[in-house]
């Protein structure tokens, strides 16, 4: 069985503006964020608060002092203290994570309302003391004797008071993201044009899309505490006036010499939460809820780290459309996270390939051609930004309201992540 019956709905979703980290959101935790965004859905929603049965919530750089986001977030929004919640952690995917997690409690019945979503404070990373200091720091906090306190930082050197602040790299391979994504537009012939050209469409489509109005359903806006007197109502990332020209100024910045990646083409790095309430299509019937979508399939998958890292969709695709049992052409609409141009360009230059399709997913024939000109038509993460853990279930809430929008039946949406992983989703509109 891999279709939810009775089906899985979105009931509805919503995330705060993102923003450049160091900026709206300097002084905010990636709780803060949770809990705005959380606080103002139940609210939108009109739901009782004591009908949720759980808050499921993705987070990628975790506080140390409060791990378990979404139980601090069911705290901190004065939902009632009987909600239980737990956080999950898949890279990129983890609001995905989250909203899948949420979604097969409900079609167990073991829930019939949940709030998933995620969230990601790339202001307020945990920086780390070396190994020698913190060992130092806890001898020390064990003697009785200031003589004996002072003892205990004898044998630390200066090298061991560098901060060590985490990178955005694998552990098992030691490159950044930048880094993998450089290897891919090498190996796959992604050139700085095309990487340019597809940054500049996402740009100008969020611009589009937030001067229109798209997003007002889905973007709060945000009153910045403590003060509150920073009002913030739309991403700050968007240059909806970028040209190829400024953009083919800029210098690579993980390859400095041979380099096509630059911050143009690549998501930056940002702050800001989102989430969505799904309940059992019964629930949402029994309520008089018209719900904006539908999961009806999802797949997850991994590849070797080592190879092309960003290419887990490629091995998801195939798996959430046969799980739906639809192909690609039934699909109208299409989001592909964009952690970087080049890796969605080499993303669809693998899902098109009878070679990759024959040597790496055992198939005779590719999932499809997609049309880079057909998705993310409201821009994508280059432009909105990339909050690591809220980035899932914006895309899922994008997904739905542009069904309904435009009234089309099924849509997809893809997810590259750290390690190697991928996920893929369809969502339908009724
Ligand atoms: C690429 C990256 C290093 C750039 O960071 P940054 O240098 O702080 O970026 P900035 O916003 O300051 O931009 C750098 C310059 O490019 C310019 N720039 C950025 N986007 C531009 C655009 N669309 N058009 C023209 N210029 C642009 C900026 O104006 C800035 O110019 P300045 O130095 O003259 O002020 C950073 O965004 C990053 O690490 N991204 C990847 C994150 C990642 O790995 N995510 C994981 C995904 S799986």
């Amino acid at each position: 069985m891999w279709q939810y019956t009775p089906r899985v709905a979105v009931v509805r979703g919503l995330r705060t503006p993102f923003a450049k980290s160091g900026t709206h959101y300097a002084h905010l935790s990636a709780l803060d964020l949770g809990k705005l965004v959380v606080a103002e859905l139940v609210q939108r929603s009109g739901i009782d608060p004591n009908t949720i049965q759980e808050v499921v919530f993705g987070n990628v750089i975790p506080s140390v002092k409060a791990p378990n986001i979404a139980r601090e977030i069911v705290l901190g929004t004065g939902l009632p203290r009987k909600v239980p919640g737990f956080t999950v952690s898949k890279a990129c995917a983890s609001s995905i994570q989250a909203i899948t997690s949420a979604a097969d409690m409900i079609f167990r019945g073991y829930a019939d309302i949940v709030i998933a979503g995620g969230s990601e404070s790339l202001s307020d990373i945990p920086i780390l003391f070396s190994k020698n200091f913190a060992d130092a720091l806890v001898s020390s906090s064990k003697q009785k004797s200031v003589g004996g306190k002072l003892g205990s930082f004898r044998k630390i050197r200066p090298k061991d008071l560098a901060p060590d602040a985490p990178a955005i790299a694998e552990s098992t391979t030691a490159l950044t993201m930048g880094e993998s994504a450089e290897k891919m537009a090498k190996e796959n012939g992604i050139t700085r044009e095309a990487q340019d050209k597809f940054a500049l469409q996402s740009h100008h489509r969020a611009a589009e899309a937030t001067a229109s109005g798209r997003f007002k359903d889905e973007v709060m806006t945000v009153l910045v505490p403590p003060g509150y007197d920073d009002v913030v109502e739309t991403d700050n990332l968007i240059r909806g006036d970028s040209t190829l020209e400024a953009m083919a100024k800029l210098r690579p910045v993980f390859d400095r010499k041979f380099g096509t990646i630059t911050a143009a083409n690549a998501s930056p790095l940002t702050d800001g939460a989102a989430a969505v309430i799904l309940m059992s299509e019964d629930k949402a019937k029994a309520l008089g809820i018209k719900p904006i979508g539908f999961i009806k399939s999802y797949a997850y998958a991994a590849t070797d780290p080592f190879d092309q890292l960003l290419q887990g969709p490629v091995f998801a695709l195939p798996v959430a459309l046969e799980r739906a049992k639809i192909a690609l052409k039934d699909i109208s609409v299409i989001e592909m996270h964009e952690a970087f141009a080049a890796q969605v360009l080499s993303n669809i230059q693998w899902i098109g390939s009878k070679k990759i399709a024959q040597e790496r997913l055992g198939r005779s024939e590719p999932v499809g051609d997609i049309d880079p000109e057909k998705i993310n038509l409201t821009g994508g993460s280059i432009a909105l930004g990339h909050p690591f853990g809220a980035t899932g279930s914006r895309i899922v809430t994008t997904v739905c309201n542009e069904l309904q929008r435009t009234g089309q039946q099924y849509g997809l949406l893809t997810v590259c992540a750290a390690g190697g992983m991928g996920v893929a989703m369809v969502l339908e509109r009724e």
